[in-house]
């Protein structure tokens, strides 16, 4: 007999919480048994959509009537540490999309809640979790380029993200903490953590609050370097967008993940280029195939760590570490001086 499924709800049924139904609807183990938005029509369209139970309005509301064994929260980050905290409360496990919260402390009571209540947290960080990214990261662990020595991240584009997203822009801070904040965890998922980092920020879009262009240099522990640098400001044709590229040097080889999910892998004097473009599921659509296939992903590898009792790879205490760096970030352009992340934002 097949073990029952996990039963899971969503709350937030807004612009990217589409992506996370879809690839629920594709996961044998888990069933949506109820979907919850604050805006009625939300959250019963996604019920109809997706065959749902239940929808509710108001979390507590779902809380006090349903049985879950895991909530996946993908509001915005205002609400993180109140939706969270209900669920702690009733020791359902939890999943919430980045940015964890709006400012440290609160990232850090989110992560400690979990903890005390002995509820599982994973932030839904899903761009290590895209194909190309995966390959990446699986050739330098196998050691394909020896020891990496300089990593170059970088995401730049002039894609209109304010469409689909219209509250990125009036955030005072806006692309550090919503996009940096993956192209961070990237590079220290392949480089490891950060001794020291400087960043510059730059506003080119006048229509929007928040800095659109931010470039970073980060020293590593063990004394690499890298690059990151992230854009909404880039005018080129095609635009690359979302895609992140990546160029790896090691002490035997390269690693590039170029436009195009082009890999070039140098290593022992020869090269290798091959396609590791993504697999497009049913409800994904081009370009943003790469990023709707990372849900899918991220969402097995939870149910895969559940299944072996083992933390999730973004777990919270992991993600503290991401959004030191984030903090960090802006307090190196503020300051305009080189910080060190673990010493102003220790994970603990
Ligand atoms: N990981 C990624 O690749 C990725 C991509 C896009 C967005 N995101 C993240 O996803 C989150 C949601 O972004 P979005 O663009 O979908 O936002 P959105 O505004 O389109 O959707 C959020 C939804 O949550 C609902 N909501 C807010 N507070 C609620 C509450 N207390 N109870 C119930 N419902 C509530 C809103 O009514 C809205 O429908 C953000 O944190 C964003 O950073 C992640």
């Amino acid at each position: 007999m097949s073990a029952p499924k996990l039963r899971a709800a969503v709350i937030g049924c807004g612009f990217f919480a589409q992506n996370h139904l879809h690839a629920w609807s594709m996961i044998p183990e888990v069933e949506i048994v109820a979907v919850c938005d604050r805006d009625t029509e939300k959250a019963e369209a996604a019920k109809a959509q997706f065959g749902v139970a239940r929808a509710y309005t108001d979390a507590a509301a779902m809380f006090a009537a349903e049985q879950l064994d895991f909530v996946d929260i993908a509001t915005t980050m205002q609400t993180h540490r109140d939706l969270v905290g209900q669920a702690a409360a009733k020791g359902v496990h939890v999943i919430v999309q980045k940015p964890l919260a709006p400012n440290w402390a609160e990232c850090i009571a989110i992560v400690e809640t979990c903890k005390a209540a002995g509820v599982r947290l994973m932030v839904h960080e899903n761009f290590r979790f895209q194909t190309p990214v995966m390959a990446a990261r699986k050739l330098v662990a196998d050691g394909r380029i020896g020891t990496p020595h300089f990593a170059h991240v970088s995401f730049r584009s002039g894609y209109d993200v304010f469409s689909g997203q219209p509250y990125l822009a009036t955030e005072k801070r806006f692309i550090l903490i919503d996009l940096g904040i993956h192209i961070l965890d990237i590079c220290r998922t392949i480089m490891g953590e950060a001794e020291t980092l400087y960043c510059t920020t730059q506003s080119v879009n006048p229509a929007i609050v928040g800095e659109d262009v931010a470039s970073m240099i980060i020293r590593h522990e063990d004394g690499a370097t890298s690059i990151v640098d992230c854009s909404y400001a880039s005018r080129r044709l095609p635009d690359p967008f979302p895609q992140t590229l990546l160029r790896i040097e090691g002490d035997l080889g390269t690693v590039e993940l170029m436009e195009g999910y082009c890999m070039r892998v140098t290593a022992q004097g020869k090269v290798d280029v091959y396609s590791v473009e993504p697999e497009t599921p049913p409800w994904t659509t081009k370009p943003w195939h790469v990023l709707q296939e990372s849900v899918l992903n991220l969402q097995r590898h939870w149910i895969d760590a559940w299944a072996r009792d083992m933390p999730p790879e973004t777990s919270g205490a992991d993600n503290l570490r991401t959004y030191g760096l984030v903090m960090a970030a802006y307090e190196s352009a503020e300051r305009g001086a080189v910080v060190a992340p673990a010493t102003l934002y220790p994970p603990g």
